[in-house]
């Protein structure tokens, strides 16, 4: 069986996105808009995570509530993931951050690894696997494998935007993980672009 995927339906996110596809959006406002756009799906990313009972002391008696219960780790995949992460860190500062180095053979679109630096406890971590651009699938999936063998088992990718392939690329490799996404693009061009898309993300987010 398929992945659970969830395209946001949210309107503030699908104004952000509206602004990230937008070719007259500077590199500072991309940053900004993406940074917005990963705090509020984010949110939806973590509505999961296990929580136990505590009790506080408000200024008026005790009230019953609840804090998370599950180590979560942010892991982004370089160089667009990047943009996602200052938005994610609003919402868990603490949170630890990895890094996985990924850039796609231009006449192949196959993903090469050239870096990887995991938090030392990823193995118990609730991953939230960070990458924006979903085209062939092929660097989602590949971050997946990488993060499975150093034995996580509890994964979300979060994307902003995929072309349908690639979507189904990682529904079919690695049907355990949930995706979230804030838009499906139907078509892929011969260069590995998502059309219409947003361009290239590491490019617009860092002005190369
Ligand atoms: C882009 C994007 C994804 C990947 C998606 O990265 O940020 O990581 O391509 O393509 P895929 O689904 O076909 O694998 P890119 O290789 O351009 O590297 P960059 O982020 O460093 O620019």
């Amino acid at each position: 069986m398929n992945s659970k995927l969830v395209v946001s339906d949210h309107p503030l996110v699908q104004e952000k996105l509206a602004v990230l596809r937008d070719r007259g959006t500077r590199p500072e406002e991309f940053r900004r808009t993406m940074g917005e756009v990963s705090t509020l799906m984010g949110a939806e990313v973590l509505r999961g995570l296990k929580t136990r009972k505590v009790e506080v002391r408000t200024p008026l008696g005790c009230a019953a509530a609840q804090v998370s219960a599950q180590p979560v780790a942010f892991v982004a995949v370089l160089r667009a993931g990047l943009g996602m992460l200052p938005g994610l860190q609003h919402l868990l500062p603490k949170a630890p951050i990895g890094h996985i180095g990924l850039y796609r053979n231009e006449e192949t679109l196959n993903p090469v690894r050239y870096y990887v630096r995991l938090p030392k406890n990823i193995a118990e971590c609730f991953v939230v696997l960070c990458d924006p651009m979903l085209a062939t699938g092929g660097s989602a999936a590949e971050a997946l494998h990488i993060l499975k063998l150093e034995g996580v088992k509890n994964i979300a990718l979060l994307g902003l935007i995929a072309a349908r392939a690639g979507v189904g690329r990682v529904q079919r490799e690695h049907p355990d993980v949930p995706i979230f996404l804030a838009g499906v693009d139907a078509a892929l061009n011969r260069s590995g672009f998502i059309v219409p898309g947003l361009g290239d993300a590491g490019d617009r987010l860092f002005a190369t």
